[in-house]
């Protein structure tokens, strides 16, 4: 199958693709989506097969406007209109319970909630109107790589198995939504993924402390969003994590050892390690939003085969505010390994 680049001015054949039943990746300001037409359960199925995705991983239901999510919800948290108000369209995916027999099986994994979710971008939003039905989106990429940030990535990942990418240059963001569960009218929201959307600034919106998952805080606990399970955002190549003052040690260990090195932090380590390591993707800022948004796309530079890397050294942010959900990814990308002065 050929996989066409669309321009974001190209949008009524690429609605007319998803309607039928095509695979048609879309732009976001978090990470690229992979687009099939929700209500079609074969479209469904293809998207899990091209992405390697387990099958109990259940997907989000991606929307216009909150109008599109009455057909499926009838029974709203109450604090819904608030939520919908302050962050939609953005970077905030919300968990419902659905009516009975609303959505195929194969969206929610069989569960009786869904997760929704209206993107700030607007030429998707055109695109899900055009097509007048809700798509599926899950991250564009391949099941456990890191999610896709460009269409490049995205050309990358899935080129051959998919009709086509809707390409709207580098995502905003660069980490996937936040994930709120609403499902529960009668329990407080609780966030299920971290992301741009922060604890802190949904409890100040709605004046309660929302609160994490108890997996986000305790690893002994298994997370409510089937999806966080899996291995995820996980590169070929060893990841290290290294704190604020280890880094100077880690030039050493990399010295000593004759081991090629890439480097992923902003623009003050990456000046003090540029001539000791093999190769530096450096953040545009010493921020965690601009390391948010440089991590997929310095993890998927880095973890290039022809660079050779034995290990990638990460910078790590305090996890507070976005710094929560940058460190939630790497953490992962690193399988919680932190570089020690003993390695
Ligand atoms: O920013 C994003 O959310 C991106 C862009 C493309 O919209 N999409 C994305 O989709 O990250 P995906 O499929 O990679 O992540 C969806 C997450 C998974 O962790 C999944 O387990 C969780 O949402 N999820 C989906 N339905 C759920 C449900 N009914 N209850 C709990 N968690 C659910
Ligand atoms: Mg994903």
């Amino acid at each position: 199958m050929e996989t066409k680049v669309y321009q974001t001015d190209q949008l009524q054949e690429a609605a007319q693709k998803l309607k039928e039943g095509e695979l048609i990746a879309f732009p976001t300001e978090t990470v690229y989506g992979l687009g099939a037409n929700a209500l079609l359960p074969e479209a469904v199925k293809q998207v899990f097969a091209v992405k390697g995705r387990p099958s109990d991983n259940p997907l989000i239901v991606t929307v216009a406007n909150f109008e599109m999510v009455k057909d499926y919800v009838d029974n709203f948290h109450p604090l819904t209109e608030k939520i919908v108000e302050t962050y939609w369209p953005g970077p905030l995916t919300l968990i419902f319970t659905i009516k009975k027999a609303s959505l195929p099986p194969v969206v929610t994994g069989g569960l009786s909630t869904a997760a929704f979710r209206m993107p700030a971008n607007k030429k998707t939003r055109d695109l899900i109107a055009l097509a007048k039905v809700p798509l599926v989106g899950p991250s564009a990429n391949t099941s456990g790589k890191p999610s896709p940030t460009t269409s490049e990535h995205v050309y990358h990942d899935l080129k051959g198995k998919i009709a086509g990418i809707v390409d709207d240059g580098a995502a905003q963001i660069g980490l996937e939504s936040t994930v709120l569960d609403l499902s529960d009218a009668t329990k407080d929201p609780v966030i299920l993924r971290p992301g741009a959307i922060t604890q802190e600034e949904l409890s100040k919106t709605l004046g309660i402390p929302v609160l994490l998952d108890k997996h986000l805080v305790s690893e002994s606990e298994a997370p409510k969003a089937p999806g966080m399970k899996y291995k995820h955002y996980a590169p070929d190549t060893k990841v290290l994590l290294v704190k604020d003052g280890d880094w100077q040690k880690a030039k050493e260990w990399v010295k000593d050892n004759h081991l090629r090195a890439g480097v992923l932090a902003g623009p003050k380590v990456s000046e003090e390690m540029r001539y000791d390591t093999a190769c530096v993707f450096m953040y545009s800022k010493d921020t965690a939003t601009a390391a948010a948004k440089g991590l997929f796309a310095g993890l998927r530079a880095l973890d290039d085969a022809a660079l050779d890397l034995d290990v990638i050294l990460a910078e790590v942010y305090p996890e507070n505010g976005i710094g929560a959900a940058y460190m939630n990814r790497l953490k992962k990308s690193a399988n919680q390994q932190y570089f020690t002065a003993e390695d």
